[in-house]
């Protein structure tokens, strides 16, 4: 299936963020641009240099190595038990098979809670051994402070708020914002990320017209899953956008699936699997003489 390019390129269109003909590494300063001439634009997560190259083919502008790795990549139950070694080693893998993409490393959990010294090594380990352009981290109020050393530091942040999967045992996977105390608490973590230098802000579960109005006050784009259409962005976790992923129940409300990889994977393994069974794999032309 193709999808049509709905949305007006800016007046010059070299400098869209999707669909722009610039080769060069799009920085935190193209994605303020693209806010000021109100563009929308896609990120994805990756979590290996080849899908990585894929997606950079394809012209999405912004990647990132999110924690998710822990449940899409690693086995792990939740994004919880993600380590800096796994978050350092799979951003390097991410950044070596891009070219275009601004690759924003997760910082994991346990890495920057102690407080901003320790978020800034974090931080810094990432920038300098896995050379991603951006970290995300997780909370509003809470994190303001981890947000101003890096940025201060020279560090771009994004950040995150709304359903924070890393907080998965307080939070629970339920849609956040909701009621009018919620509402505020989540225009005032939006206001404090944007205050202390956040370049951007995931807003994850969050009703849409509370994301419309978030979106409305500030001036760094939101990047929405989850929270309605009115974003400046969207993101999707790789192997739930392609049909990878594994429901074990329903699939998310928010969740449009884009292909079918995990049926097409499997045949393709079946059908590799009989060939070998039937000896029609190797044929004549794939042996050497
Ligand atoms: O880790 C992740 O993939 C994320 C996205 C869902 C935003 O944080």
């Amino acid at each position: 299936m193709t999808h049509a390019i709905t949305q007006q390129p800016p007046s010059d269109g070299s400098k869209a963020l999707y669909g722009g003909t610039s080769s060069r590494r799009i920085t935190v300063r193209d994605i303020a641009r693209a806010k000021d001439r109100g563009e929308k634009w896609p990120m994805l997560t990756a979590y290996d240099a080849m899908t990585a190259s894929v997606f950079d083919e394809a012209g999405i502008p912004v990647m990132l190595v999110g924690d998710s790795m822990g449940n899409c990549h690693l086995g792990y139950e939740s994004t919880v038990p993600v380590t800096m070694d796994e978050m350092t080693l799979l951003s390097a893998a991410v950044v070596r098979g891009t070219q275009r993409a601004l690759i924003v490393g997760d910082l994991p959990f346990g890495s920057y809670q102690e407080g901003p010294v320790q978020a800034l090594r974090s931080a810094t380990r990432l920038v300098k051994e896995a050379g991603v352009g951006a970290v995300k981290l997780e909370g509003g109020e809470r994190s303001a402070h981890q947000i101003e050393l890096l940025v201060q530091s020279g560090i771009p942040v994004m950040a995150h708020i709304g359903l924070t999967p890393q907080s998965v045992n307080t939070l629970g996977h339920t849609v956040q914002g909701r009621g009018e105390e919620a509402a505020h608490q989540l225009l005032r973590d939006a206001k404090a990320v944007q205050d202390a230098g956040a370049f951007a802000v995931v807003l994850e579960l969050v009703p849409a017209e509370l994301s419309a109005e978030v979106t409305r006050s500030l001036h760094i784009p939101t990047v929405g899953i989850g929270a309605g259409p009115d974003c400046d962005a969207q993101v999707l976790v790789w192997t739930d956008m392609a049909g990878l992923t594994k429901w074990p129940g329903r699939t998310p409300k928010f969740l449009k699936q884009y292909a079918d990889l995990r049926t097409a994977l499997g045949n393709a393994a079946k059908a590799f699997a009989e060939d070998v069974v039937g000896g029609a794999y190797p044929a004549e032309e794939h042996s050497f003489h």
